[in-house]
């Protein structure tokens, strides 16, 4: 029988967590803010940026909001990063993704103090995760990680595939999983016999952004997948695996929902309180 690994479980305990540190770091006099800055209405981001929000207020982080018009300038972006890297009361800066088309994505990240950069989108954070040094972890990648180690799963010495190779997911995920010894394979749109070498792996990351693309033919018996897609179909929800079809070959699986989406807005709540801590 597969074992349904509960993100949601999981990202509640991190936040549990999280809140008792806070209530601590309030003892000593200090105060958390994270300040989440959303460009446009897309109504999607609109959700995720909420979310954020209600997180926040539920461990005890203030959040300041900062709803721009879907036609502010990037020079009003920045301008507006640059005054919130000066502000000492505010710990953590999030700038919801995607960007309006007129705005250079890469230009406002770089702009976020690697201090603030809770996400960990920063190139000094990737930087600095790559080879080992402090700096905050890109908040889906971390919260995989966590849901493995507090699952059980054990990652040293393990074959490791993930498919994928984005900035924000693939990549990190690949250096993460490397960090903790795992033998790790990228796979990406060009990668030749994708289910072969996908069957190699005892930890798989779905990461491709193709609702239900993985069945059971990419899976090893007993693998652990991990499954980052998040897909509406015919207004139900599924991830880049086919659940049903994979379920009684797995050893272990995330659910979509209810899997490694809730992780990452526990892990960005981690990423704020350990700011307010340093
Ligand atoms: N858009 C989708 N996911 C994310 C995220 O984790 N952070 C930000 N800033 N934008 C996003």
């Amino acid at each position: 029988m597969a074992r349904i690994i509960d993100g949601k479980m999981i990202s509640q305990q991190i936040k549990d967590e999280c809140k008792e540190e806070v209530a601590v770091l309030k003892e000593q006099g200090k105060s958390i803010c994270l300040a989440v800055v959303q460009v446009g209405a897309d109504p999607a981001s609109s959700i995720y940026v909420n979310n954020k929000k209600k997180a926040c207020a539920y461990i005890g982080i203030e959040s300041l909001s900062y709803e721009l018009p879907e036609e502010t300038t990037q020079e009003e972006l920045l301008s507006l990063v640059e005054k919130l890297n000066q502000q000492k009361d505010v710990n953590g800066i999030l700038v919801q993704l995607p960007l309006p088309a007129h705005i250079d994505e890469d230009k406002v990240i770089q702009a976020i103090s690697p201090l603030k950069d809770v996400d960990g989108f920063h190139p000094a954070s990737v930087g600095a995760m790559c080879i080992g040094q402090p700096g905050f972890l890109s908040c889906t990648p971390a919260g995989i990680i966590q849901l493995l180690k507090r699952s059980d799963v054990e990652i040293a010495g393990k074959e490791c595939v993930v498919i994928g190779r984005s900035n924000i997911v693939g990549k990190p995920m690949a250096l993460l999983l490397l960090r903790e010894n795992g033998t790790v394979t990228v796979c990406h749109s060009k990668t030749q016999n994708l289910k072969e070498v996908a069957k190699r792996a005892d930890i798989l990351i779905a990461a491709i952004g193709k609702p239900r693309m993985i069945n059971h033919e990419y899976i090893k018996e007993g693998a652990v997948v991990i499954d980052v897609g998040i897909h509406r179909e015919n207004g139900k929800m599924c991830g880049d695996v086919d659940f049903a079809d994979v379920l009684d070959h797995v050893s272990a699986i995330t659910p979509v929902p209810g899997g490694v989406g809730p992780m990452t807005i526990a892990m960005l709540m981690r990423n704020c309180v350990e700011s307010a801590k340093r």
